[in-house]
């Protein structure tokens, strides 16, 4: 008998290591991957170079009017065998994650319209089921349906130093407080906002991954989908 098809989704703050096990986990499935903070990160990045961005105060109104302009699209790379996030048909994986998107794409997450657009894209996505997507709202906005929830979470300091040493290991400058405190805001923006705050779903299972290896919550993960795949 053929798998159930299922959805998976994997929520939680900033740097909880979601997109490293949602990737190993779609990986181990055979399932599509989507990265939806690489997204909000692209959004940001057409917003910054189209100057609507001035000291994290974002043009609404332009931005909003943009959006029709913005096409996002993922392309597995084989040279690094990760997907690569594309702007309007420019890979822009690598610009995505530096400091300055990092540091402004909360206030443009908080743009109900460009929520609406994402989420729009994100369900398009994911109707096939057999896909792990991560983010903030995947299991309480985008796929409420979904059959697996998972609400990643681990201490503040244990996500700023992986945070840190991830941005060291690629080579840039940055300060561990500088990190810290960027997480710390993001995560005040991202509970705080009106629209589609960070919260847990109801139904998904909290993991708290502050002491627990990559391969111990793969593990974990694949007990549960077997469990629902199992399931009658
Ligand atoms: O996961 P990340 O750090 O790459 O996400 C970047 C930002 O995008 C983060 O500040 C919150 C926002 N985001 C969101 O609001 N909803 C999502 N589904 C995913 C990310």
């Amino acid at each position: 008998m053929q798998a159930k098809k299922i959805t998976i989704a994997i929520d939680g703050h900033s740097s909880s290591g979601k997109s490293t096990i949602s990737k190993q986990l779609a990986a181990k499935l055979g399932y599509k991957y989507i990265d939806t903070g690489a997204m909000y990160r692209a959004v940001t990045l057409y917003a910054l170079r189209k100057n609507l961005i001035h000291q994290k105060n974002v043009d609404k109104d332009q931005l909003i009017n943009e959006l029709s302009n913005i096409k996002i699209s993922f392309r597995y790379n084989t040279n690094t065998q990760r997907s690569d996030t594309y702007l309007n048909g420019e890979n822009v994986e690598n610009e995505i994650r530096e400091l300055e998107v990092s540091n402004n794409v909360s206030p443009v997450a908080t743009i109900k319209e460009v929520r609406q657009a994402m989420v729009k894209m994100q369900q398009e996505m994911g109707k096939e089921k057999e896909i792990v997507m991560d983010g903030r709202d995947i299991g309480t906005v985008v796929f409420p349906d979904a059959e697996l929830k998972i609400f990643l979470t681990a201490s503040t300091q244990v996500r700023a130093q992986r945070r840190y040493d991830e941005l060291k290991a690629k080579g840039l400058n940055v300060s561990f407080d500088e990190v810290l405190s960027n997480i710390e805001e993001r995560d005040h923006i991202d509970s705080t906002r009106d629209e589609s705050p960070l919260v847990k779903a109801d139904d998904a299972l909290v993991l708290d991954n502050s002491h627990l290896n990559p391969d111990e919550q793969i593990k974990y993960l694949l007990e549960k989908v077997e469990g629902i795949r199992n399931a009658h």
